[in-house]
């Protein structure tokens, strides 16, 4: 393995970046590519069909100019659609992101939890099916919210959010569950957003994959060479978004270099 091969993390926008942070504590050599479809954002709000065709036809794109040792679809409204197409189009390890309701239904008193993702995310199968495997004796309330990824960018892009605008996002997903304790964070822009949900819903613990992602990077390139030091990271957008993050928010997860395609 060449050690400089990159770790290539991608995402609609920069809800990745939430998965990034704890890999990038793990692996702090890691050289790391971080990949943004801001040409096809929102994906919450798109069809199976056109995300099953467009993100594995990028990711083959992504692949032949950055030759990953790993890709992570830090994307949970991808990874639950077209995980297995990108899988079959790559030579590469990919690593997806899915809901985390297992842990969620170890950590749940009252039985009644949340998951938070896209619309997209809360309609697909792969939810049911988490949902049977390992939730079978909970309330199950799901609510998907373009709002909530929004906001998220725009926080990253430097602007004020307010806690108003996050509760009244998430507010109809407990009212159909008052008695929530525990809600999945089942799309990577919330987790950006963690300390504005805890502070409109103190009593409901949030749970995302995002550490347990970074663990299973770890495990899959256990062995591999690192440079000595992580070269800058690149942030690569597929067009100029209409709000960019900002220098200082890329740079805290070592993204030092922008790249519009
Ligand atoms: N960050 C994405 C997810 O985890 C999707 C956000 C969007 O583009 O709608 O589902």
């Amino acid at each position: 393995m060449d050690p400089s091969a990159p770790i290539l993390f991608f995402d609609s926008g920069v809800g990745g970046l939430s998965v990034l942070g704890p890999t990038r504590a793990l692996l702090p050599q890691a050289p790391i590519i971080y990949a943004a479809d801001s040409a096809g954002f929102p994906y919450g709000t798109r069809s199976e069909a056109e995300l099953a065709e467009r993100v594995p036809a990028l990711l083959v794109k992504f692949a032949e100019r950055f030759h990953p040792r790993l890709i992570v679809i830090a994307c949970n409204t991808a990874s639950t659609i077209a995980l297995d197409q990108a899988r079959a189009a790559i030579d590469v390890p990919i690593v997806g992101t899915v809901p985390a309701i297992k842990p969620a239904a170890q950590q749940s008193i009252s039985r009644v939890i949340g998951v938070l993702g896209t619309e997209a995310t809360v309609r697909q199968p792969y939810v049911d099916d988490l949902a049977r495997r390992f939730a079978g004796d909970c309330t199950i309330v799901r609510h998907g919210s373009t709002e909530l990824v929004t906001l998220a960018e725009a926080k990253l892009a430097g602007d004020d959010v307010s806690v108003d605008d996050v509760r009244a996002a998430v507010q109809p997903m407990v009212d159909a569950g008052p008695d929530m304790d525990v809600m999945v964070l089942a799309c990577t822009h919330f987790p950006l957003l963690a300390d504005e949900i805890a502070a409109a819903f103190p009593a409901i613990a949030q749970i995302d994959g995002a550490a347990g992602i970074a663990r299973r990077i770890v495990h899959l390139t256990a062995g591999q060479r690192w440079p000595a030091v992580a070269p800058p990271g690149i942030a690569v957008f597929t067009k100029s978004p209409r709000r960019l993050p900002t220098r200082a928010a890329l740079a805290g997860f070592g993204l030092d270099q922008l790249l519009i395609l």
